[in-house]
């Protein structure tokens, strides 16, 4: 197969080009020349900016399109403007974010998607990002027609290459916490935790691309059900010393509101209850069709290797998002005030 990724230099992509290459597959790869430089020299590399000029597609074909790098529904439009009708099978990375209420309930490829007050924004943001991907995907449909269109709607995306520092900040924190030392672990033990190491991810999806599936579909992990606990635990045995390995500190919810912790950012990954709606999606859909989750702690092994030998990253393009993680400090103080609050 001929596979055209626009992006494929930085995390999902990336992993994806590679696992094409592996495969057999002649790939090319659309991007500015920023990310990644010197990446996957058997690839053909089209050096572009999507969003200033895409001739370099004119009269091109290819039997599937990975798009990892839309975010305004002209971006797509742009694509099918020179490529519709010369491309099998067109994959619009989507996200979980797509949908108009997280919290109502398990998150389902048809529920309802979220809208936007200003369908023409040009800002991503928090507010904004889901609702300009359903606005891509509909883009994506329309040019490349509904039977030629796949969806996926990633979670969490995490491993080795994550630019974010979210699942990475904790693979850190266990990686520095000292013998016997108390590490700050947030929420409920029992809430529910999901994410998709990116490499499982790109392993569906080329799957599909070579089956040609369309469709929308959630794309996280792991395949049975994970708690906030079994992942802390984990984390600690793959990634901590052992003798004695640090304590985990279980800290209320409602503490950590008052205190003014910020959830997903300051503490990655934890979300309060009453908005953990992402951690709870529906992916029977992705499992029946293939998707295989590999174990949490390859992992947390995986980018432990990595980060250690990586700088902390920038962060991804997107949302602009805040910087990621408790300071030590912080965290440190957290700890002292939870142990010496009366609680009733
Ligand atoms: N991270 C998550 O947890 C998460 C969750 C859900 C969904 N997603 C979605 O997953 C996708 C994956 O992103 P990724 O960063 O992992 O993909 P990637 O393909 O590994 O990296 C992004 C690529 O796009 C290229 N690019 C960026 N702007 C460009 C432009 N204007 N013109 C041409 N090329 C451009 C970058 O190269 P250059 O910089 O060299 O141009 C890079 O190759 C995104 O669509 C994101 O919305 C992510």
């Amino acid at each position: 197969m001929h596979l055209l990724v626009l992006g494929g230099t930085r995390f999902l992509g990336r992993h994806l080009a590679d696992l094409a290459l592996q495969r057999g597959h002649r790939v090319t790869l659309l991007h500015r020349g920023r990310s990644g430089s010197g990446l996957f020299p058997q690839a053909e590399h089209l050096i572009a900016d999507r969003n200033a000029d895409l001739s370099v597609l004119d009269g091109r074909r290819f039997d599937a399109v990975v798009d990892t790098s839309a975010y305004w529904p002209r971006q797509v439009r742009e694509v099918a403007a020179r490529l519709a009708g010369r491309v099998g099978h067109y994959q619009m990375v989507s996200t979980i974010s797509v949908y108009a209420d997280p919290d109502a309930g398990a998150l389902t490829e048809d529920a309802t998607l979220a809208t936007l007050a200003d369908p023409a924004t040009e800002t991503v943001s928090g507010e904004t990002y889901g609702g300009l991907k359903v606005l891509c995907e509909q883009a994506a449909v329309d040019g490349f027609g509904a039977g030629r269109t796949l969806l996926p709607r990633p979670g969490l995306l995490v491993g080795p290459h994550d630019p974010t520092e979210r699942f990475t900040w904790w693979v850190r924190r266990l990686l520095r916490a000292a013998p016997g030392s108390e590490v700050l672990a947030p929420g409920d033990p029992a809430g529910p935790v999901q994410f998709i190491d990116a490499r499982d991810a790109a392993a569906w999806m080329l799957a599909q691309a070579e089956s040609g599936r369309s469709g929308p579909f959630n794309l996280t992990g792991p395949a049975t059900p994970l708690s906030m606990e079994a992942f802390l635990a984990t984390a600690r045995r793959v990634l901590a010393p052992a003798d004695p390995p640090p304590r985990l500190c279980w800290v209320a919810e409602d503490f950590l509101l008052e205190q003014g912790v910020a959830s997903w950012t300051e503490l990655p990954l934890w979300l309060p209850r009453r908005s953990d709606g992402i951690h709870r999606t529906e992916i029977a859909r992705a499992l029946a069709t293939g998707l295989q989750c590999r174990a949490l702690e390859a992992t947390l092994q995986d980018t432990a290797a990595w980060a250690r030998a990586a700088p902390l990253s920038r962060a991804g393009e997107g949302p602009p998002r805040p910087p990621t993680g408790l300071a030590p400090e912080r965290e440190a103080a957290l700890l002292q005030a939870w142990h010496t609050t009366p609680r009733g």
